[in-house]
């Protein structure tokens, strides 16, 4: 029993002091000269459902819930921002070249509907982002006619 005290008392320091390790939650500011749905003038229907499902992590707009301030959770919450807005970041969608915006419409389009995106971890605390059928078809649709107006 003493070891179990022990433990759980240098358990909860070692949490404390993590929560002094701080993460960069500062957004950067949005260019809507380059952010995508200003860009496409993207209608509002289509835009919700882009902004609830894709843009916390593929965007400077990341809007971070409660438990992305408590470590080590916030550390995985950020690492996932970081790495999303890496590979794609809609906020300065008008600064790819033709090619990548392609590769990225195509790519969105394939991880819609093989459900890999939203993130399905991500999904379970965020109802937006649970997707219906149609609302994924809507996408997909939405993403394809832009591909379309790109390679013109
Ligand atoms: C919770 C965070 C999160 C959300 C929400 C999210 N993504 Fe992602 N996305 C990532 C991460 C992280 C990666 C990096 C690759 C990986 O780890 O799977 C990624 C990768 C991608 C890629 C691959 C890019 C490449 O270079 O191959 C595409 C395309 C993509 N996401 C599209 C979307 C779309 C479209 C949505 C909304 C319907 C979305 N994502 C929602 C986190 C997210």
């Amino acid at each position: 029993m003493k070891t179990f005290k022990k433990i759980l008392f240098w358990s909860l320091v070692g949490f404390a002091i993590i929560q002094f390790i701080p993460t960069d939650k500062v957004n950067s500011p949005v260019d809507h000269k380059v952010n995508f749905i200003d860009v496409k003038k993207t209608p509002e229907k289509i835009s919700g459902l882009i902004k609830g499902a894709c843009y916390d992590c593929h965007s400077n707009e990341t809007v971070y819930p409660k438990y992305a301030y408590i470590a080590p959770v916030s550390w995985s919450v950020k690492s996932h921002v970081n790495a999303g807005r890496e590979h794609l970041n809609f906020s300065v969608w008008e600064t790819y070249n033709e090619d990548l915006k392609e590769s990225m419409m195509n790519k969105s389009i394939q991880a819609i509907q093989n459900k890999t995106m939203p993130m399905p971890g991500y999904i379970v605390y965020h109802k937006e982002a649970n997707l219906s059928e149609a609302e994924r078809v809507l996408l997909i649709k939405y993403f394809e006619e832009m591909l379309k107006s790109e390679t013109d």
